[in-house]
């Protein structure tokens, strides 16, 4: 029992930020070549996790696909702003990284490991299932030499799964190829990733969990349309409205492993997937709310 004077004695200082520190965590981010993939990959690198960032071999931006699709745009009445996506600039990303290391020169990965935490680098095609369903054992395979956990094996921690398409059309003429391209990067794809995750997590018995014990997080990207229509935009929303209830199921399923399964839902972040959205009415609005 103890004695009175520890009772009362003063707890330690734990600096704050200590407390969220993800120092000897993995974390394995999709889209994490731009956008909001990135900054979740830098900032969880910040956080002290070492990343796996999951990227193409050949980006093909939203806005390539929405220069095609041109002939075809209804646009919203400019009240209404519940239609997530957009169109604008192709950007061309530096992904030109030797699976597994190699010269880095992505710049995800190059800022990544700038910050003093492992980066590792693997390539998968999110539309393509085969790719998808090697990512996690892939990943393994990268960490096996150097990241033990708990049961001598490689452990990832945290998957955020934030690599996302966009497609416009009135959906009267949506292209059924164009429906199940965004059905499969935005729902179909995170599915097998958490199902990886999953298995892993579980995987983690919970007197030999390790550092950090059992479970693990999945962090899910919905988004507004998790909740909203939108306009010309029904795959996009079916999608997210789709990823937003498989959170919630996954996350009633695993619980009771400390596996936690959350969605984000962001307001509108100017990137590449709503460049062209982002007219002088947005920039005005945005720079009230801040960016
Ligand atoms: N921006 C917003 O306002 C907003 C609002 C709500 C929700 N969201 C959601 O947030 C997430 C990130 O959006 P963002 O704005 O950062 O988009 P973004 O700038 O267009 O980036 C999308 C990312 O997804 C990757 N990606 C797309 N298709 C892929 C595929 N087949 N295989 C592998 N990677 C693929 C892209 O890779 P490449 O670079 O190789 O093309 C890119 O890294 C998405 O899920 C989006 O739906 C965004």
């Amino acid at each position: 029992m103890a004695s009175p004077e520890s009772a009362t004695a003063p707890t330690p200082p734990v600096p704050a930020l200590a407390l969220f520190s993800l120092h000897g965590t993995v974390a394995l981010v999709t889209g994490a070549a731009r956008g909001i993939g990135q900054a979740c990959a830098i900032a969880l690198a910040e956080a002290g996790a070492d990343v796996v960032c999951v990227l193409r071999r050949t980006t093909k931006s939203n806005a390539e696909h929405d220069k095609q699709d041109v002939d075809h745009k209804v646009s919203p009445p400019s009240d209404r702003t519940g239609d997530d996506g957009g169109t604008g600039e192709s950007k061309e990303v530096d992904v030109t990284v030797a699976e597994g290391g190699g010269e880095a020169k992505a710049k995800t990965q190059g800022t990544i490991a700038a910050l003093g935490v492992r980066a590792y680098v693997v390539y998968a095609d999110l539309e393509d299932m085969a790719d998808v369903k090697s990512v996690w054992a892939r990943a393994l395979g990268l960490l096996g030499r150097e990241e033990e956990g708990g049961e001598g094996k490689p452990r990832i921690h945290i998957l955020v799964n934030c690599a996302g398409v966009q497609r416009r059309h009135p959906s009267v003429a949506f292209p059924e190829e164009d429906w199940d391209t965004v059905l499969d990067v935005n729902l179909k794809a995170c599915f097998l990733l958490a199902q990886a995750a999953g298995n892993h997590f579980l995987s983690f018995s919970e007197s030999k969990g390790g550092a950090y014990g059992r479970g693990g997080k999945i962090i899910n990207f919905c988004s507004l349309l998790s909740y909203q229509g939108g306009f010309t935009v029904p795959a996009y929303a079916a999608s997210k409205g789709a990823l937003m209830q498989l959170t919630k199921a996954l996350s009633n399923e695993w619980a009771h492993a400390n596996v936690q399964v959350n969605g984000v839902s962001p307001g509108y972040v100017r990137t590449d997937i709503r460049a062209g959205k982002w007219t002088r009415a947005w920039t005005a609005w945005s720079r009230r709310l801040g960016q």
